[in-house]
């Protein structure tokens, strides 16, 4: 794919992977995306995932033949699992990348940091590689430290390391976002599962790109974004401002014999005919735990409901509250239904696993069900129907 008339994807598609980064299942599979830039001197941006080693090689020979210069953004294994055989494979190329990331090559290749050939760059560095001059930025934590973003201010291209990528491989997904139409989905369950701990940090980089005239975004997963460009950058400033992105609720719950999952079924029915913009229900127990994590952070309602168990909660509501704090969830109305046959107390335990989460807004009805519903507690679950919908009407 020629992206402008200077700059060549000469990524690859992974079809193979099961777990993305150990943790993410990707029904559509996974792009490691590198680029190269032809000019009086040539650039390649980023190398793939080690077992495309020699697909991703044999692209950059094509387009580019030896390369002068190989820019390394980011050094996590799926962009920088081929930097040696690249090394090897083009032994008059020089390496330029933050020495932090020089570090991080040591410590990956048993020593090895390409002293000899390398050129280190920090922030505001520019590289002249003919009428294209590279501007380096960095964005720490976007996803790792040692992250540096490139601005080539001939074609108005930012290639955005991790920013703006997306799950799924380009030939199921299309190779740009005209093809693309639903970015947002993916976009957002890698965004949060991945960088969603570090919205500071991405609220930094997004005021550097605020200052740049960008065109494209060249990210190093996903469809080069081509078009609406404001969009993506305004998806991105609520995703990191940690603001609720849609209104409605999020019922996230689990059930071990049904009686927890019949009140959740009957709050949704209840939600939904009195008017909630939208109702998300989620069995964590038997749904893609980082689908439920990034509804959690969209919407502006979570319904947490579970059993107690072990004087605490149930082994996946937990997981699911610390994947939501470990990523500095905020900015929400909560509401809690428990339920406990001898002494239930999962509502105080969720509660406390949320302390220290910022401008939360607990309702008053939090319902407590004593193993199964009886006309009480579906009374409750009433009024807390009642709560819940009132703030859409
Ligand atoms: Fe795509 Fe942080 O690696």
């Amino acid at each position: 794919m020629k992206i402008t008339n200077d700059i060549i994807y000469v990524g690859v598609n992974d079809h193979d992977v099961d777990l993305f980064e150990g943790h993410y299942i990707v029904p559509e599979g996974m792009a490691y995306n590198s680029y190269v830039i032809k000019d009086g001197k040539t650039a390649v941006m980023d190398s793939v995932d080690a077992h495309f080693a020699d697909e991703w090689i044999g692209k950059v020979k094509e387009a580019a033949g030896s390369p002068d210069y190989f820019i390394v953004q980011h050094m996590e294994p799926d962009h920088s699992g081929s930097i040696k055989e690249f090394m090897k494979a083009f032994p008059e190329t020089t390496i330029v990348s933050s020495q932090k990331a020089f570090n991080m090559m040591a410590n990956f290749f048993e020593g090895e940091s390409y002293e000899d050939r390398r050129l280190v760059v920090k922030e505001g560095d520019t590289l002249e590689i003919g009428s294209h001059t590279l501007t380096f930025v960095t964005a720490p934590m976007v996803h790792w430290p040692e992250v540096i973003m490139t601005y080539d201010a001939k074609d108005k291209v930012l290639f955005s390391a991790d920013a703006f990528g997306r799950f799924g491989a380009l030939d199921v997904i299309g190779e740009t976002n005209e093809e693309d139409d639903d970015w947002a989905c993916e976009a957002r369950r890698y965004y949060f599962g991945i960088v969603g701990k570090y919205g500071i940090q991405t609220q930094a980089v997004l005021k550097k790109a605020a200052g740049l005239d960008i065109k494209i975004i060249c990210a190093l997963h996903g469809p080069v974004l081509v078009k609406d460009l404001g969009y993506h950058l305004g998806l991105y400033d609520t995703w990191s401002k940690y603001e609720p992105e849609s209104q409605g609720v999020v019922i996230a719950y689990t059930s071990v014999y049904g009686n927890t999952k019949k009140a959740v079924e009957m709050l949704a029915e209840k939600l939904e005919a009195k008017g909630v913009p939208e109702v998300v229900v989620t069995d964590l127990a038997r749904s893609d735990m980082a689908e439920a994590v990034e509804d959690a952070f969209r919407y502006d309602t979570v319904v947490f409901a579970t059993t107690t168990f072990n004087n605490g909660i149930f082994p996946f509501m937990r997981e699911f509250i610390e994947s939501l704090t470990e990523r500095s969830f905020q900015n929400k109305r909560v509401a809690f239904i428990e339920n406990g046959s001898w002494a239930p107390q999962a509502a105080k335990v969720m509660k406390g696993m949320l302390e220290g989460s910022k401008n939360m807004t607990y309702c008053d009805n939090d319902l407590r069900i004593l193993s199964a519903l009886n006309d009480e507690s579906r009374a409750k679950l009433e009024a807390l129907a009642e709560e819940l919908a009132a703030a859409y009407k």
